[in-house]
């Protein structure tokens, strides 16, 4: 790792990148100092082929990366990167991958591309791609900003994650609290705590699913409620619920359990198997939920969809759960996308010390294979891929002998199996403490293989790291 850092902290190449594309803007092709900017792009970008076997560059937030690594700005330098930043954003691209034995050619079509501007009314990247195509560009590709990538890179909307959950936590508590007391919840405050986790969501959805991992409150309820709602929001999200939509959502997520305190906290926290009164009173929980819900004060009229996610929870699609149904029905959205979000947050946190918590990648194993008619089919799939096979915070052995920590899904949606990875240690079992993030779909040009795949999940206690660290 050291002689890297220090190799790609130059940005020799990308200054030879934004003096070509200046030359560019003021000189035809023909001219001298177009020809020799062009030129020292060529050579530098050897230098890196050299060291490195390949370039990529990514536009993350206001940072630039070479080869993962963030660049140094000197501030001398500065001005000149921030233009070059600001013309690759300019037209749309995030990323740009270079492969060795790249032509003179291909560097002449894509700085020409870059050097002009974007045409207005169409989509800047596609009409990129579009020109490299046209001039047949093939070791050269532009991708979009992956805010995926961003999120973790960017400290602050991690902050703002733990912010928001903390505040949902502590509001969710001063309700299931103020509801044991027999007092009314305060209806604005649990609004704007949803709002809160719906706008952080549609944010950075990646960054707001790494505190899933975070065990920092012993209440097993409250996070239950606040994992959930997350969970679902990011579900009804991605499905494309609007916003109004995804609030009612959070919101039926966040009070699906409330029904449960009004059991005694002997009965929901005993070890062992419930007697048949004990059992009785649990599953009551959900009609114990829509009555409280209905009597909530402060909202306009009553919380109805809440209510009756609440209700039906615990029904399962095929109707064999609880409360038993006499006359046939369906069980509502919200249910279903609750009683799935739940199961998963279930399996992989340690609520009852009987079972152990699985790791992501079982868990969401464990979903797909579930053949009962638990959990709707189609809201399975749909949660798989939104979470990738292997979610936010599983710790991956790579077939590269490294160590990583998934930290967000791949921005590619048909590549569930190669999410985003923090290398934590590399080969030799050396720890990282800052690793650089892989894409598991990049390719080595060479093979045309991908550089790095998973290997296999493994157990964060065997190795004894915490992976909230990382994710979060
Ligand atoms: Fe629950
Ligand atoms: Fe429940």
């Amino acid at each position: 790792m050291s002689e890297r850092s220090t190799a790609t902290n130059s940005p020799e190449i990308l200054l030879a990148l934004y003096n070509a594309t200046r030359a560019l803007r003021l000189y035809p092709l023909e001219n001298e100092a177009v020809r020799r900017a062009i030129g020292e792009v060529e050579e530098s970008a050897a230098r890196v082929f050299d060291r490195e076997g390949g370039i990529s560059i990514w536009v993350a937030g206001n940072y630039l990366f070479l080869n993962d690594l963030q660049v140094k700005l000197d501030l001398s330098d500065y001005a000149v990167l921030s233009a070059l930043r600001e013309s690759l954003r300019a037209h749309g691209i995030g990323r740009i991958d270079v492969q060795p034995r790249i032509t003179s050619d291909e560097w002449v079509a894509f700085l020409s591309a870059l050097s002009a501007d974007p045409v207005p009314g169409q989509p800047p990247l596609e009409a990129f791609r579009s020109k490299l195509e046209q001039a047949g560009v093939r070791r050269l590709q532009v991708g979009p900003p992956s805010p995926l990538f961003e999120g973790h890179e960017n400290a602050e909307a991690v902050e703002a994650a733990r912010r928001t959950y903390a505040y949902s936590v502590k509001v969710a508590k001063e309700m299931m609290s103020g509801l044991v007391l027999g007092r009314a919840i305060g209806a604005r405050r649990a609004e704007r705590a949803v709002l809160r986790v719906v706008d952080q969501v549609l944010q950075d959805r990646a960054s707001m699913l790494g505190m899933l991992t975070l065990r920092d409150y012993d209440d097993h309820s409250l996070i239950h409620a606040v994992n959930v709602s997350i969970l679902s929001v990011a579900l009804g999200d991605h499905l494309g619920f609007s916003k109004g939509y995804l609030f009612e959502l959070g919101f039926a997520a966040l009070f699906h359990d409330i029904g449960k305190v009004l059991i005694p906290t002997s009965v929901l926290n005993k070890e062992g198997w419930l007697n048949e009164e004990e059992w009785r009173l649990v599953s009551q929980h959900p009609d114990f939920g829509l009555l409280m819900l209905f009597n909530v004060e402060g909202f306009e009229e009553p919380p109805y969809r809440a209510m009756l996610a609440a209700y039906e929870h615990h029904m399962k699609t095929d109707l064999s759960g609880y409360p038993r149904v006499i006359r046939r029905r369906r069980q509502g959205l919200f249910a279903r996308i609750i009683a799935l979000t739940e199961a998963y947050d279930a399996a992989i946190s340690r609520y009852s010390r009987q079972f152990l918590p699985c790791s992501p990648d079982e868990a969401i194993r464990q979903l797909r294979e579930t053949e009962s008619g638990a959990y709707d089919r189609v809201l399975t799939r749909a949660f798989v891929n939104m979470m990738g096979i292997y979610p936010v915070a599983t710790l991956v052995i790579l077939d590269t002998g490294e160590l990583g920590v998934v930290v967000a899904p791949s921005p590619n949606p048909r590549a569930i199996h190669r999410p985003m990875v923090r290398i934590i240690a590399d080969a030799e079992g050396q720890r990282l403490s800052e690793g650089p993030i892989r894409d598991l779909t990049e390719v080595d040009p060479d093979t045309g293989r991908p550089r790095r795949s998973i290997a296999r999940s493994t157990d964060p206690e065997r190795y004894g790291i915490n992976v909230s660290e990382y994710v979060a």
